[in-house]
This record gives structure tokens, C-alpha cells and sequence, in this order.
């Protein structure tokens, strides 16, 4: 698996160094707050985890499943695979993604939530990806910017492989390059 990857871009000890910061700057937001955090799976799971054991005050965990991307392409589509349980209407939220791309998945989500008259919603992400955006949207918490590479671990996938590594890196394109 490690052989795919054709350089480190964060390491282990970077994403947490960079996640300590952003869960101060989240808590000094919402500690008085009892906010429903979003983790948009399945990308989200390592990033969101980490983030919340650093997230020492009372809050709520509903996760979504969207999906717009089939292989390294983004297909322009959002798909709400999986909805929350919970009741947004009056509360904070907090949606939690690996990276922003086009911008669609988050905007979609933070519309719908907005819709169902949420009291406001932020954004939090790992990476973002100034450079690709094809919406208007912008993250409120935004750990690293990356490069408009295609980037796999800390949840980042490619074709469901990957996920799994401690650190982000990119892909070599000779794993996804099409012959
Ligand atoms: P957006 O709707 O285009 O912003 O897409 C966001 C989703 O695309 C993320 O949740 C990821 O699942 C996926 N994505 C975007 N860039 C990458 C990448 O470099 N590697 C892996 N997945 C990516
Ligand atoms: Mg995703």
C-alpha cells in the first residue's frame, strides 16, 4: 500500500499538531454551545474522530453518507446516501469533511441543513482545495490547503483503498492513470 504513494504530504505528528489548533478555535466558538457535529462519511471517520476526542464540551454526533465522486473524477452529482436522525431546527451545526474540492458535497449539505432551519452551519475540514472549487462556498475551519493533487489517507480514498493510512499523501498516477 505504501508503495502507491508517491510522497508524504502531512504527516501523523503535522495533522495532529494542526488539529490541536483548530479544536481550541472550535471550543473557544462553542463551548457554551451544544452543537450537533456532522462527520460526512465515509471520508470524514478518521479526521472527525480525532477532532472530537480533542472537543471537551457537550455536543451532539449524527453522521451523513453523501457521495459525488465514482474513481478519481468528481461526477458533479451529490448523492445524500445516509440522512441524520436528529432534529436540526434552532441548533448549531458543525459539518466535518476530509477535503473540499468542487465545493458541491458541503454546499448541498450546508443548504439542506439551513433549509430545515438550522441556528447556523459551519464548516470544518482537513484540507481544502482552493484551486478546484466550482461553487461559492467557504470553510470556517480549514486544517491545511492543499495542492490540486489527488491525495489518499487520513480517510481519503481511492476506489474505497487507502483510507487507512496515518498520514495524507498523494497517489502515484500511475495507480489510477487510465492505459
Ligand atoms: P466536492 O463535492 O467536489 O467538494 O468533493 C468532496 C469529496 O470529494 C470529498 O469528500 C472526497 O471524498 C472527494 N475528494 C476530493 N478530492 C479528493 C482527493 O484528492 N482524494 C480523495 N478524495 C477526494
Ligand atoms: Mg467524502
Amino acid at each position: 500500500m505504501n508503495n502507491d504513494i508517491e510522497r508524504i504530504l502531512y504527516s501523523e505528528e503535522e495533522l495532529n499538531k494542526r488539529m490541536n489548533e483548530m479544536a481550541q478555535e472550535i471550543t473557544a466558538e462553542y463551548e457554551n454551545d451544544t452543537p450537533i457535529v456532522v462527520p460526512v462519511m465515509t471520508g470524514a471517520m478518521m479526521f472527525s474522530s480525532e477532532m472530537l476526542k480533542r472537543m471537551n464540551f457537550k455536543l451532539n454526533v449524527d453522521i451523513v453518507k453523501a457521495s459525488s465522486y465514482v474513481g478519481s473524477k468528481s461526477t458533479g452529482n451529490v448523492k445524500l446516501v445516509q440522512d441524520v436522525k436528529s432534529d436540526v431546527k434552532g441548533r448549531r451545526v458543525i459539518l466535518m469533511e476530509d477535503i473540499i474540492d468542487t465545493g458541491r458535497t458541503l454546499k448541498f449539505l450546508k443548504e439542506l441543513f439551513e433549509k430545515r432551519g438550522a441556528k447556523s452551519v459551519e464548516i470544518c475540514a482537513m484540507l481544502d482545495k482552493p484551486e478546484t472549487r466550482v461553487v461559492d462556498l467557504h470553510g470556517d475551519y480549514i486544517g491545511f490547503e492543499a495542492p490540486d493533487e489527488f491525495l489518499v489517507g487520513y480517510g481519503l480514498d481511492y476506489n474505497g483503498f487507502y483510507r487507512n493510512l496515518p498520514y495524507i499523501g498523494v497517489l502515484k498516477r500511475s495507480v489510477y492513470a487510465v492505459s
